[in-house]
């Protein structure tokens, strides 16, 4: 299977199993926007559990807010967001199908990446054993006319964006000779800017009506916050306000599922700190968020830091943590030094003081920010992603696994009567009120014991516990572990610790 037919199988699992619906669905859904089913909502619950508690409970400088998501007007003009909050959009006039220029130019680039990488395997089979891959790719003349060709475009295409040369963006997707993928003609228009940000009217009569925004990043909450939180809760820094939210983006490209969508989640941590010993704190998230990432034992080798080349204008370093998607390596979270600008810029419109008056150096300032932000839904796209797997079985029956983090898995346990009589389902019902009040266990009778287990197996519960006839005379019953597929047999007592050894967040937030 290719990755992208495999990325079409997990978006039918994921709807088919109760993870994610299309919104609206009965409509024909609405682009770009996904609701949460009845699993899905508990495995999202469970990845904000993990970063909530990672913040606030393991960092006693760090307190959580939650803020509404309708702000006035003037804090998307104080962070910047109604001036520069654009994507460069580029029209094909054959299809009458928008793009974002900037995304048109950096598929192209992929595609040389690949290039090269075809180019490197064929090199790997030819060559076998004594295959020397850095050699090849430094000496192989179609290796080197694909890299001159990426870093010729790769060059332009960076200048282009700093400099926000729109007209630039259009050349370079001339000269690339890119053409619609709907049309497959090089008919296109100008590129101009489109603002990403959603709004709509406040008020009810005429004269009290203004025009507010949906929030497009959860951040700007925080920091008009920043001093009600520093006053009352008395933080000294550094210290921290983290969030979970809803954000909403217009976005042009909206593809990949919920890798991109019009309203999403976002979890976001500003951690304010004194002007100069940002870039000490910047380092020091980069690693604790790659700590929280690789805890969840997803594989290492699956995430990278990607630097940025083009700063944002409020930003004097950034990193995004990226992910090996089905679709490749791609942001995950993004990790921002945004030095004083939101909180100056709040200061200078509203104004009103938003200093901090440092006892240790004995003076005022207004601090400086460091930033963590990641998309809940993006998170899940990955978990799930890396989870999803078709495995063969001896006896050549195949089985779809989620092999989820167990303490993030929406159902911890699923007790299953190995038949519907002869008290087995009694027997069950106790050993699920045992159960229920520290897990999220299922009660199944329906179908074969077989059955069941796949069913268990394709929605990520860690254990199946089976009650057998044996279970009414030794008390004891069958553990089936999901990845392994190995049986024991355990007491009834026993259950709980049990299960609670593997699904435990807390023990999750220990190893950070
Ligand atoms: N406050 C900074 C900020 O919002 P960002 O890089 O625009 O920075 C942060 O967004 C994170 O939010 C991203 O790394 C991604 O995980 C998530 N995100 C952004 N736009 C998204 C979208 N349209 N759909 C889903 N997640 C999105």
């Amino acid at each position: 299977m290719t990755q992208e037919e495999l990325f079409k199988v997990l978006v039918a699992h994921c709807k088919e199993y109760g993870y994610i619906f299309p919104s609206s669905e009965i409509y024909d859904g609405l682009a770009a926007v996904y609701d949460y089913g009845q699993l899905g909502v508990e495995l999202k619950n469970n990845i904000k559990q993990y970063w909530w508690q990672a913040m606030t409970r393991l960092n006693e400088n760090i307190v959580g807010i939650d803020a509404a998501i309708f702000m006035h007007p003037k804090t998307w003009v104080a962070s910047g967001h109604v001036a520069a909050f654009n994507d460069p959009l580029i029209d094909n006039k054959d299809s009458k199908k928008r793009y974002r220029a900037d995304v048109l130019i950096e598929d192209y680039l992929s595609k040389i990446e690949d290039k090269i990488n075809k180019e490197v395997e064929k090199g790997r089979k030819k060559f076998g054993e004594s295959f020397d891959e850095q050699k090849f790719r430094e000496t192989n003349p179609n290796v080197l006319r694909e890299k001159a060709h990426y870093e010729q475009v790769h060059n332009r295409y960076v200048a282009a964006e700093q400099a926000n040369d729109l007209a630039e963006y259009k050349q370079i997707i001339l000269d690339c000779g890119i053409v619609c993928p709907l049309s497959g003609t090089k008919n296109w228009t100008d590129v101009r800017q489109f603002n990403l940000m959603f709004s709509t009217q406040f008020g009810s009569t005429g004269d009290d009506t203004s025009t507010v925004y949906l929030r497009p990043e959860t951040a700007q909450g925080i920091f008009v916050d920043y001093i009600n939180v520093q006053k009352t809760g008395r933080m000294k820094i550094p210290f921290g306000i983290a969030q979970i939210g809803k954000a909403f983006r217009n976005e042009v490209v909206a593809r990949q599922f919920i890798f991109r969508m019009r309203e999403f989640e976002q979890m976001e941590m500003e951690f304010f700190v004194r002007p100069g010993t940002e870039m000490e704190w910047f380092r020091n998230w980069k690693e604790n968020r790659m700590k929280w990432h690789v805890n969840l034992g997803m594989g290492e080798e699956n995430y990278r830091f990607h630097d940025h080349e083009k700063l944002a204008h409020y930003a004097n370093a950034a990193t995004d943590i990226e992910f090996r998607f089905p679709f490749g390596f791609k942001e995950l979270e993004g990790i921002h030094s945004r030095t004083d600008f939101d909180l100056g810029n709040h200061q200078k419109l509203s104004g009103k003081k938003l200093q901090y008056f440092d006892p240790e150096t004995n003076d005022s300032y207004v601090p400086y920010c460091v930033e963590t932000s990641i998309g809940v839904d993006r998170m899940f796209l990955a978990v799930l992603s890396n989870s999803y797997k078709v495995e063969t079985l001896e006896n050549g029956e195949t089985r779809t696994l989620l092999s989820l983090p167990a303490p993030l898995a929406p159902v911890k346990a699923a007790v299953l009567p190995l038949v519907k009589k002869d008290g087995l389902p009694e027997f069950a019902q106790k050993v699920m009120n045992e159960l229920k009040y520290d897990f999220n266990c299922q009660y199944d009778e329906k179908d074969s014991i077989g059955k069941r287990y796949r069913r268990q197996d394709a929605i990520g519960t860690p254990f199946c516990i089976t009650i057998d006839h044996e279970s009414l005379n030794d008390n004891c019953v069958t553990v089936r572990e999901r990845d392994t597929m190995a049986q024991t047999r355990v007491p009834v007592a026993e259950l709980r610790a049990l299960i609670d050894s593997k699904v435990n967040l807390t023990n999750l937030l220990r190893n950070l």
